[in-house]
């Protein structure tokens, strides 16, 4: 099992979350963050022409744990529904997954997701 951890737009969040939920991905996480990628935030320039940084932008996390055979599909779903082609897209992490629980029945693994 792999955990596909993805940070996006908090405005995209809505259409990745449909477009999982119509490929049967159900079960998720969602955790709204503060991060920075390799812009380091955004420089804003003021009224009267000064400028300021921003260093740390709201972003949101997903985090979906699914069978091996299942990450290409998740990733690519994560892409299409979230890319728009712009700076602070985000970015997707592959995690490995030791084991699932499901606590009401206490199966293991892949039957737990
Ligand atoms: N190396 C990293 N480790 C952990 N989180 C990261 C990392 N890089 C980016 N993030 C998270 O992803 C968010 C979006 O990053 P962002 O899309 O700006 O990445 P980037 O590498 O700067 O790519 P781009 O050039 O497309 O902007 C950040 O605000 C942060 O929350
Ligand atoms: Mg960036």
């Amino acid at each position: 099992m792999i955990k596909v951890e993805a940070i996006i737009r908090p405005e995209k969040l809505n259409d990745v979350k449909n477009a999982l939920a119509q490929a049967g991905f159900l079960g998720l996480n969602v955790t709204h963050v503060t991060g920075r990628g390799v812009q380091k935030g955004i420089v804003h320039i003021g009224r009267g022409g000064e400028t300021y940084e921003v260093d740390m932008l709201p972003k949101v996390k997903l985090e979906v744990v699914v069978r091996d055979d299942d990450v290409e599909q998740v990733v690519g779903i994560i892409l299409k529904s979230s890319r728009t082609g712009h700076i602070g897209d985000g970015k997707i992490f592959l995690i490995p997954v030791a084991d699932a629980i499901r606590v009401r029945t206490g199966e293991r693994g892949e039957m737990a997701l």
